[in-house]
C-alpha cells in the first residue's frame, strides 16, 4: 500500500498513482455494489449518516460537482457546496482561509477542484485542516475519479455481466487530442496502465507535454492510422481553449479536419469500438453529434458511472472500511 491508503480503507484520494491495481480494482468492485443501490425502489444507503461532505470547487464543473452531490446523498451524508464564484475568493481569500472557514462548520471529507496543480496534495499534506481529500481535478495534474469511472464504464462494457474482480489486461486505448492540458488524460493513463491495458496517444504535436516520453505510452499525430489499427477503446478529449494562451494548431477547422472524430472517420470504427469523451463536449470540434450520439458512445454510460465510483470513494475515505471490504 502506499502513503494515500492504510489498513483501516483509504484516507485520501490525489492520484491514481496512489493506487496499486489490487486497490483500484476493489474501488471498482465496490461501485458495482454502489451501482445496484441506484435500481432500488428508494436509491439510498445509511452508511454514511452523519458524516458531512464539503465541495469546494474553485473551478466551474457540472458532472464531477453534481455526482459528487448525488453519491455522497446516496450515502446518506450531508452536503454542503461551495462555488468560487460568487465567494470571498473574489475578496482575496486564500484555499488555506477558505478551507479553515468550511472545516469549522464540521466537514468530514473535503472534495477539491482547483486551477493549481497539486493544490489536493497541498491541502491534504498541510495540515490546514483534519478532514479527508478527495481531488476532483487539479489543473493539468489529475482526475483520479474520472479516471477511475472511466475504467469501471470500460469494464462494464467490456466483461458485460462478469466485471467483477477485472482488470483490464490487453486493452487497447486510444486517446485523442489535447493532451498537454489535460488532467483525464494523465489520470487515464496511469490507472490504465496498471490495470493492465495498452495506451496509445494521438495528438498534433504542439498538444503533447515535453515529458510524454516517460509516460507508459505510444504516441503518433495520425489518427487515420490510430483508426485502422483498430482500437477498442477511442477516448476523444475536449479541446480546452481555457487553458491555452497561445496558437496550438491553425484553425478550428483545420483541428477537426486531422484530429476530429468526424462521421466520416466514425463511420470506420471497428463495430465494438467504445467511444468515450468525459464531457463537456465540443460537438463538431473534437467529436461529431453522430459519433456522441451513437451505440457506439459510452458518453453516458461515463456520467451514471461517476455516481457510482464516487459513492465507492467517499465510502472507502469516511467509513474507516478496508478497501477490499
Ligand atoms: N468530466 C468532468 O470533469 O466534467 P465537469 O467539468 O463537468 O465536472
Amino acid at each position: 500500500m502506499t502513503p494515500a491508503t492504510h489498513d483501516a480503507g483509504l484516507r485520501n484520494l490525489l492520484s491514481v498513482r496512489d493506487l496499486d491495481a489490487a486497490a483500484a480494482v476493489r474501488i471498482l468492485d465496490l461501485a458495482e455494489d454502489m451501482a445496484e443501490v441506484a435500481t432500488r425502489e428508494v436509491p439510498k444507503l445509511p452508511a454514511l449518516r452523519g458524516r458531512t461532505v464539503a465541495n469546494l470547487f474553485f473551478e466551474d464543473s457540472t458532472r464531477t460537482r453534481l455526482s459528487f452531490e448525488a453519491a455522497a446523498k446516496r450515502l446518506s451524508a450531508d452536503v454542503i457546496t461551495f462555488s468560487a464564484k460568487g465567494s470571498s475568493v473574489s475578496k482575496g481569500e486564500s484555499l488555506k482561509d477558505t478551507a479553515q472557514t468550511i472545516a469549522a462548520m464540521g466537514v468530514d471529507a473535503v472534495v477539491l477542484r482547483h486551477s493549481a496543480s497539486g493544490a489536493a496534495r497541498v491541502l491534504a499534506d498541510s495540515g490546514w485542516i483534519d478532514a479527508a481529500v478527495v481531488n476532483a481535478g487539479d489543473g493539468t495534474h489529475e482526475h483520479p475519479t474520472q479516471g477511475l469511472l472511466d475504467a469501471f464504464a470500460m469494464r462494464k462494457r467490456r466483461h458485460a455481466d462478469a466485471s467483477r474482480g477485472r482488470d483490464l489486461a490487453g486493452l487497447r486505448v486510444t486517446i485523442v487530442g489535447d493532451i498537454l492540458h489535460s488532467r483525464v488524460a494523465r489520470s487515464n493513463v496511469w490507472l490504465l496502465h496498471t490495470l493492465g491495458a495498452e495506451v496509445h496517444l494521438v495528438a498534433p504535436r504542439t498538444l503533447l507535454p515535453a515529458g510524454v516520453g516517460a509516460w507508459p505510452v505510444t504516441t503518433s499525430s495520425d489518427l487515420d492510422a490510430a483508426i485502422a489499427d483498430e482500437p477498442d477503446v477511442l477516448m476523444m478529449l475536449r479541446i480546452q481553449s481555457e487553458r491555452m494562451h497561445a496558437a496550438y494548431f491553425p484553425h478550428e477547422r483545420e483541428y477537426s479536419r486531422q484530429w476530429g472524430l468526424t462521421d466520416e472517420r466514425f463511420g470506420r470504427l471497428p463495430a465494438g469500438t467504445m467511444v468515450m469523451h468525459p464531457g463537456p463536449m465540443n460537438r463538431g470540434l473534437e467529436i461529431s453529434a453522430k459519433a456522441a450520439d451513437s451505440d457506439a458512445s459510452v458518453i453516458l454510460d461515463q456520467v451514471t458511472s461517476g455516481v457510482s465510483i464516487r459513492m465507492a470513494v467517499l465510502y472507502l475515505v469516511l467509513s474507516g472500511a478496508a478497501a477490499g471490504a
